[in-house]
């Protein structure tokens, strides 16, 4: 049986810097008598060698552990909670595969190893491309991108290479306001122009991007078109803007990030679409988050496959070796060959699921936000009167006029309910925006409870509006005051601000 408050306070630890724990000469290991001659250090390293030690913590081994089981205890995470944060794609990461993922001839090869020695993962790397290619419609894929903005800023270099392979060199990329911030910020690390153009009713209407493009003449790079978009919704006219671009000799770039909810069902390339990037953190459950590893491939049809970045892991015959022989490659974008676990993990995920099991994930991942949308629109207007793809995003505009309390302030009371946050004042172009994204892990009954905890937090916000503009009253840490630690974070420990604080 399901209750709307899943939060509950608990006892937590207080957990101060590894710095502040320890002193001098103690260790927490113990190493094995040399083996080797050895060496004076100072004499070998010359003037690199440091003036003074290193200040490092000197812990024993249960003061190093109970540090970061404590400071992982203050953590929230999808394996102990649903986590709507829209956008980002929160679901369920599948254990197998992790099983996968640490099988001892994935985790243990070396980067530098001989192909010859490594075909196993250079199989996975090239059939992996390949299901992702034949999902997107698309005739290659790139794996060496390490997330879905480095994915963007791929594409967008093989766009540009592709242009000057023509002899041109236009510059300019339109892109809706509705877009995620890494859509410019790509384009401007490219020397590539943004011309943002206004949506209408949530999506891109061909009639504005028209005005738009003929103002820029034979200048047209491209496009950059998340699909779905950020508001959660199909963008219909997908075949007419791409006929639009590649009149007038532009690539149209599509964003991945949000291919959870047509997987199986629509493709990019289908309509019209280049070059995209996936994010397997996101579409494929690979876990990400917290700044850990993340992979965006890039899929790009077949006029732009010389440009993609190098070595690519190719089928030769029965073998399989990475190529380096590719003089039009934009270069190599990162280290190696990319995040190599995050592959394992996405083959893993699309093999275990298969063609049909990717159309029931689009299936449940598109009901579930329905479902969501249908039963919250009463209390919380959407910003959109659509159908929605994989999320829902609602507007406070109703709230705020009739009790003062904000999107921020539901999204901090949600947190004493037990839920993390949705998204919340993104995209831009929604005022006091709340993107919710259920995606397809999630139970209907998870789905329902959350849906209570939103209605109680509006109740709360007629009839008592301090509880929730002073929430959350649950956490080890209240309402931080977030200007602050946004425009002077303390990002390193130092001996002296210790002291001072
Ligand atoms: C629509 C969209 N594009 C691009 C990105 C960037 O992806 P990443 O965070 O992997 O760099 C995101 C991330 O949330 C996104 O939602």
């Amino acid at each position: 049986m399901g209750t709307i408050e899943q939060g509950a306070s608990g006892l937590q630890f207080c957990e101060p810097s590894i710095f502040d724990r320890g002193t001098p000469g103690r260790t927490g290991v113990s190493l094995p008598p040399l083996d080797v001659p050895s060496v004076d250090v100072g004499a070998a390293l010359g003037p690199l060698s440091r003036v003074q030690l290193a200040q490092l913590p000197e812990v024993s081994e249960p003061e190093a552990f109970r540090h970061f089981v404590r400071l992982s205890q203050w953590n929230f995470c999808i394996d102990s909670q649903f986590y709507p944060l829209g956008s980002c794609t929160m679901k369920y990461n599948p254990k197998v595969n992790e099983w996968a993922a640490r099988l001892p001839g994935m985790a243990n090869i070396h980067p530098l190893m001989d192909d010859s020695l490594v075909q196993g993962a250079l199989q996975l790397m090239v059939e992996l491309a390949e299901l992702l290619a034949e999902i997107a419609g698309m005739d290659g894929v790139s794996l060496q991108p390490a997330a879905g903005a480095q994915g963007e800023l791929t594409g967008l270099m093989m766009m540009r290479a592709y242009h000057v392979a023509q002899g041109r060199s236009p510059k300019k990329v339109f892109i809706p306001d509705s877009a995620h911030g890494t859509n410019p910020a790509s384009c401007a690390l490219n020397g590539f122009e943004t011309v943002a153009f206004e949506t209408r009713d949530g999506r891109v209407d061909p009639t504005v991007l028209d005005s738009a493009l003929a103002a820029a003449g034979d200048d047209v790079a491209g496009l950059m078109i998340t699909n779905p978009n950020t508001v959660g919704l199909y963008e219909t006219a997908m075949p007419q803007i791409c006929a639009m671009i590649h009149e007038r000799g532009g690539l149209v770039y599509g964003d991945g990030a949000n291919m959870n909810a047509v997987l199986g069902r629509a493709r990019p390339g289908d309509v019209g679409v280049d070059v995209m990037q996936y994010n397997l953190h996101k579409t494929f459950t690979t876990p990400h988050g917290g700044g850990g590893p993340g992979s965006g491939p890039v899929a790009f049809k077949a006029k732009l496959a010389p440009f993609q970045p190098t070595p690519v892991p190719v089928r030769d015959g029965d073998k399989y070796r990475l190529d380096y022989d590719r003089p039009q490659s934009i270069g190599r974008v990162r280290s190696f060959v990319g995040n190599f676990g995050m592959m394992v993990r996405a083959y893993t995920y699309i093999r275990e699921l298969g063609h049909e099991g990717l159309k029931a994930v689009t299936d449940m991942a598109v009901l579930n936000a329905n479902y969501l949308a249908a039963r919250l629109q009463a209390e919380f207007p959407l910003a959109f009167n659509h159908a929605v793809m994989h999320e829902a995003v609602f507007t406070d505009k109703a709230l705020e006029s009739e009790t003062g309390v904000k999107t921020l302030d539901v999204a901090k009371r949600l947190i004493d309910y037990g839920y993390h946050p949705p998204t919340v004042y993104f995209p831009l172009v929604v005022r006091g925006a709340m993107m919710i994204e259920p995606t397809e892990t999630e139970t209907k009954e998870t789905i329902d409870e959350f849906v209570e905890a939103m209605i109680r937090i509006k109740r709360e916000a007629q009839e008592s509006p301090e509880v929730v503009k002073q929430a959350p009253h649950k956490t080890r840490i209240k309402r931080l005051d977030e200007a602050r630690a946004a425009r002077k974070p303390r990002l390193r420990w130092t001996a002296e601000a210790a002291d001072e604080s």
